[in-house]
């Protein structure tokens, strides 16, 4: 179910007994990471009270179509671009009819029509009103229209009948609704990402660090939740706004960032190392501003700092493991050399001596190194470099797993 972590599902209630079994529907789906937004028609507030709705979902209950209340924080359009999936359980006969008809009549079916994201329905009504031609043909045309049709079921009914009607039971939507995003390339997959530079600090104001801007990590963060991932991003400091959905742990030192990527190191099944970490740190910090002196030179002490994605790499749960490799000749012979050396599963390489590309700029041109193989991608901007390098990275971690 962890194909569902992080994925922003929209629940429909409509006016129907089966109501009550959302409540188990939405916190089924939170518990399997989801965030939930509910939406009710007037009529299933009959059944069930929005108040129980939104203590399940933790977000307020979306009512109307012109709330001008809801319309200030989360506006229909807003919502209907926010959903990865909308779900409408239980589905009435009216609001089949309805969406069939193409109507946006209430918040919920302006929300189907102004929804890009894949819809589901459960259906859930007395035997003869499903087996009704005008909901028959209502379902034929949401089916050739794309929507999923979910159940019903068949068997004993609420009002008495026993017959086809009743709504899926929730473990079973909720493990449909899941499965409708195995497509994603990480789904269900946790992801760390070390990103930007390393401060190491020499007194309370000065510290070493270099040019690193973090965006190569960052856009890798944002192309692997897009592909369904659960990410922790551990930054170093950047003039960056972590993605949305990202879990984004902000550190200084080497030490800190350490000490980040390797808790809950046991659940990670893919870590990336993009940070330019500083190799060398002062061996002690000054508790003080350190004061001009009289000597022409001043010499400092280092030591040398962890490499975290060895230890990583290193670890008796090691996820895949990506390292990357900036340099400015024998780009692919270094990079190999890193690969054996750091233990690492891949390598993604690339020349910096080449003007435009690399560190703080918004280009990349990488070379993907393998124990075998030495794969070069076109330059592009990172953002895009990173969704090509998220679907490669993904196609490897399969045929490991296999
Ligand atoms: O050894 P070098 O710094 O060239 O290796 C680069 C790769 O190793 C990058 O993936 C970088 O994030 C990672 N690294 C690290 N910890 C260090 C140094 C580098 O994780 N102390």
């Amino acid at each position: 179910m962890h194909r569902l972590t992080n994925r922003q599902i929209l629940l429909g209630i409509t006016g129907g007994i089966a109501a009550y079994k959302s409540a188990e529907l939405t916190r089924l789906l939170k518990k399997a990471g989801a965030d939930v937004r509910v939406v009710m028609t007037p009529a299933a507030t009959e059944f069930i009270t929005p108040l129980t709705l939104q203590a399940l979902s933790g977000h307020p209950v979306h009512l109307q179509l012109l709330d001008p209340e809801a319309e200030a924080g989360m506006g229909h359009i807003e919502l209907a671009r926010w959903a990865d999936h909308i779900l409408i359980a239980p589905a009435s006969a009216d609001f089949i009819a309805r969406c069939a008809a193409g109507m946006g009549n209430d918040l919920l079916t302006t929300l189907c029509l102004a929804s890009d994201a894949q819809i589901s329905l459960a259906p859930a009504m007395n035997q003869a009103m499903w087996r009704d031609s005008h909901t028959q043909a209502n379902i034929e045309a949401l089916k050739s229209a794309g929507f999923n049709i979910w159940g019903p079921d068949a068997g004993e009914q609420a009002c008495g009948d026993t017959g086809p009607g009743r709504m899926l039971e929730p473990t079973d939507l909720a493990e449909r609704l899941a499965a409708e995003f195995d497509y994603l390339a990480l789904s269900g997959k946790t992801v760390f990402i070390t990103a930007g530079p390393t401060r190491e600090p020499l007194d309370p104001v000065r510290f070493i660090s270099n040019h690193s801007s973090g965006k190569m990590g960052y856009a890798l963060a944002q192309a692997a939740v897009d592909a369904g991932a659960k990410v922790k991003l551990i930054s170093g400091p950047v003039n960056l706004a972590p993605p949305e959905r990202v879990e984004c742990v902000q550190v200084e030192t080497a030490e800190q960032m350490l000490a980040a990527s390797m808790e809950g190191i046991e659940t990670c099944d893919l870590f990336i190392g993009a940070a330019a970490v500083a190799d060398y740190r002062p061996v002690a910090i000054a508790e003080h501003k350190i004061k001009k002196g009289n000597e022409e030179i001043m010499e400092l002490r280092l030591v040398k700092n962890p490499d975290i994605i060895a230890t990583v790499a290193k670890h008796i749960h090691r996820p895949f493991t990506v390292g990357f490799a900036a340099e400015t000749r024998d780009v692919i012979h270094y990079a190999r050399d890193k690969l054996t050396r750091k233990h690492l599963d891949l390598v993604i390489a690339n020349d910096v001596s080449v003007p435009g590309i690399g560190f703080n700029s918004n280009e990349n041109q990488v070379t993907l190194v393998t124990a075998e193989d030495a794969i070069t991608l076109p330059q592009t901007s990172k953002r895009l470099l990173a969704k090509q390098l998220i679907d490669q990275i993904a196609q490897q971690l399969k045929t490991n797993n296999e």
